[in-house]
């Protein structure tokens, strides 16, 4: 199957309505199927806390995903995605929105900067695998009048590309904002974008396992090449292989916002001054001393899903109890800790020994967490989750070898 055919995107329901409702209006060349679409169907979006809409993914081995949080799709955008950004308006922007979806983030920072900005000018690029995808944005109601001007933009490309007939869209784009379009599989698109180009990133795919394409450290390795060295991208998810594949790619990271979830999201640069807070420490021990901490990789940005995933899996199995504490039990966590509960102490120093660590407390567990003792939330220059992360991935190494003092 081709990686269009499989990629994940839209309910498969709304998806043949949506190219329906399209296929129609160029046969009736009139507005009726577009403008009578969010009535008719509107079971099919799914209204979220704050009053705006939201749909579902196709559902993927029994999983189905909703594109947004149900605590406000439109919120996120803002809380997730603007609010970490430190945007300097005094200057041009360029912003990377990849996995546009309906177009909400890049709403959000349309909105951000009108209301921020005096002389500059803003460029974003929008990113999205279908077309479908990019069509339902026109069909919601928009959630924050800027939304109308991103539909223009993306009504623009629909018609270009022969999928939208009509204009209908009557916003103005204003003429400080330069919106491109793209409708291709996010991974090509990286590959032809500009050096040292983007002020922000938005990274807004489905979760790890729906799409871990997504979040590799090959993908990651792009963003490195095109983002300024004081930009920053922004994704929503904590998982630690993303974590761990933004510091293979020669990134910095650093806690993002929370909003909907338990756990902050994570926010990566190439400059630590433009990441305030730490990860939690647990994150950053579990992130360099146990297998979770294996990124997604994908060497030629072409792989399945299942494949990458199936090669994690491989990678994780190999790694565990040669090059990385077990995962099991969340055993590295337990570093440094003396432990009443004797069944769960007895596995995690089952874990330990097989990287030459004798118990939780003796010198090699003290000695592999040593840098944890400076940890401090908010985070700077030296003191920071990455250079710990770093720090402790070698010195578990050392013990590992037998040969630290
Ligand atoms: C969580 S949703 C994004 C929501 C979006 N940011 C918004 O503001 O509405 C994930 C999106 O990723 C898109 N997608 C999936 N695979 C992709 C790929 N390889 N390249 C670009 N977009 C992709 C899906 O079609 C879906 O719209």
């Amino acid at each position: 199957m081709s990686y269009e055919n499989s990629a994940r995107i839209i309910n498969d329901d709304i998806f043949d309505l949506i190219n329906e409702c399209f296929a129609q209006e160029k046969s009736s060349r009139n507005n009726e199927s577009r403008l009578n679409f969010f009535d008719t169907y509107n079971n099919y979006f799914v209204l979220t806390e704050d009053g705006s809409y939201s749909i579902n993914s196709k559902e993927i081995n029994h999983k189905v995903e909703t594109l947004h949080t149900s605590t406000g799709a439109i919120s996120e955008s803002f809380e997730k995605f603007i609010k970490p950004m430190k945007f300097n308006y005094d200057k041009d922007i360029a912003i990377l929105d990849i996995c546009a979806g309906l177009g909400y983030n890049s709403s959000a920072a349309i909105a951000d900067f009108i209301k921020n900005s005096s002389n500059s000018n803003l460029q974003i690029d929008m990113v999205e695998i279908s077309k479908a995808t990019y069509a339902c944005g026109l069909l919601v109601p928009s959630p924050i009048p800027e939304h109308d001007i991103t539909k223009k933009a993306i009504e623009d490309e629909l018609i270009k590309q022969d999928y939208a007939t009509l204009s209908l869209e009557k916003a103005e784009i204003p003429e400080n904002i330069n919106i491109n379009v793209f409708i291709e599989d996010a991974r090509q698109t990286v590959q032809g974008l500009e050096d040292d180009t983007y002020d922000a990133i938005f990274l807004d795919p489905f979760s790890q396992n729906m799409a871990p394409e997504l979040f590799s450290v090959e993908f990651f390795k792009q963003f490195r090449r095109i983002i300024k060295d004081d930009g920053i991208v922004a994704t929503y998810t904590s998982a630690a292989p993303i974590r761990a594949g933004f510091i293979e790619a020669g990134f910095y990271i650093g806690l993002g916002p929370i909003f909907g979830r338990k756990q902050g999201g994570t926010l990566a640069s190439p400059n630590p001054e433009m990441l305030d807070y730490s990860l939690p420490k647990n994150d950053e021990i579990r992130i360099a001393l146990s297998d979770v901490g294996i990124p997604f990789r994908d060497p030629g940005l072409n792989n399945s899903s299942e494949t990458i995933l199936e090669n994690r899996t491989e990678e994780r199995h190999n790694a565990r109890h040669n090059t990385k504490i077990s995962s099991a039990v969340k055993t590295p966590i337990f570093l440094g800790d003396e432990m009443d509960d004797e069944k769960l102490k007895r596995r995690v120093e089952r874990n330990l020994a097989k990287m030459n660590i004798p118990s939780t407390t003796s010198k090699e567990a003290f000695f592999i967490i040593e840098c944890e003792k400076n940890y401090c939330e908010k985070q700077d220059s030296e003191n920071n989750s990455t250079n710990r992360i770093l720090d402790m991935e070698k010195r578990l190494k050392k013990v590992k070898k037998g040969n630290y003092v």
